[in-house]
């Protein structure tokens, strides 16, 4: 190959890796995060009510108030890989044998149970803080 060839190749290379970073960004703003968050925080309406019902529900007794896990595992590990559906059927029909009681006769977890989830996911994705949180200001 001349100089000519092996430059026309190495433009065409840096071209095909750009598509490719261009494809991946795409696809990651795709994935929409199921809460908003302002500096940690601060969350959307929704979110606040996960937030809110965990508080309510008092899951820290087991999960531990920054749900890194105390006699229940850590959900903060645990939402990396536990698929939302599993999340709603662990926390609604409980698992008894091993100690997670079923919340599904609670009205609170039941309405907020897709908020709940949202609120443990950003902390999962370190995206929301432990601790007290706010209403995103308007
Ligand atoms: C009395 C203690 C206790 C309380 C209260 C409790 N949990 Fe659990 N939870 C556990 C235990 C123990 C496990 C592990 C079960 C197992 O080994 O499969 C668990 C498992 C889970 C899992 C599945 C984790 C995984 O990796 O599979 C989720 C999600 C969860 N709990 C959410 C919650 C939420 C949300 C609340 C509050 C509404 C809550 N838990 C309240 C004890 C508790």
């Amino acid at each position: 190959m001349n100089t000519r060839a092996i430059q026309a190749t190495i433009v065409a290379a840096f071209l095909i890796v750009a598509a490719f970073l261009l494809a991946a960004v795409g696809a990651a703003e795709a994935t929409e995060t199921p809460y908003k968050v302002v500096d940690g925080k601060q969350v959307d309406s929704n979110t606040l009510n996960g937030w809110r019902t965990w508080r309510g529900m008092a899951c820290e007794r087991c999960h531990g108030a920054q749900q890194e896990g105390l006699v229940g595992p850590s959900l903060v590990n645990s939402l990396k890989v536990l698929s939302k559906d599993d999340f709603k059927k662990t926390v609604l029909n409980g698992r008894m044998e091993k100690g997670m009681p079923n919340f599904d006769g609670s009205k609170q977890v039941v309405d907020n149970i897709d908020y709940l989830y949202a609120y443990l996911k950003g902390r999962s994705d370190g995206a929301i803080k432990p601790g007290r949180l706010e209403e995103i200001s308007k």
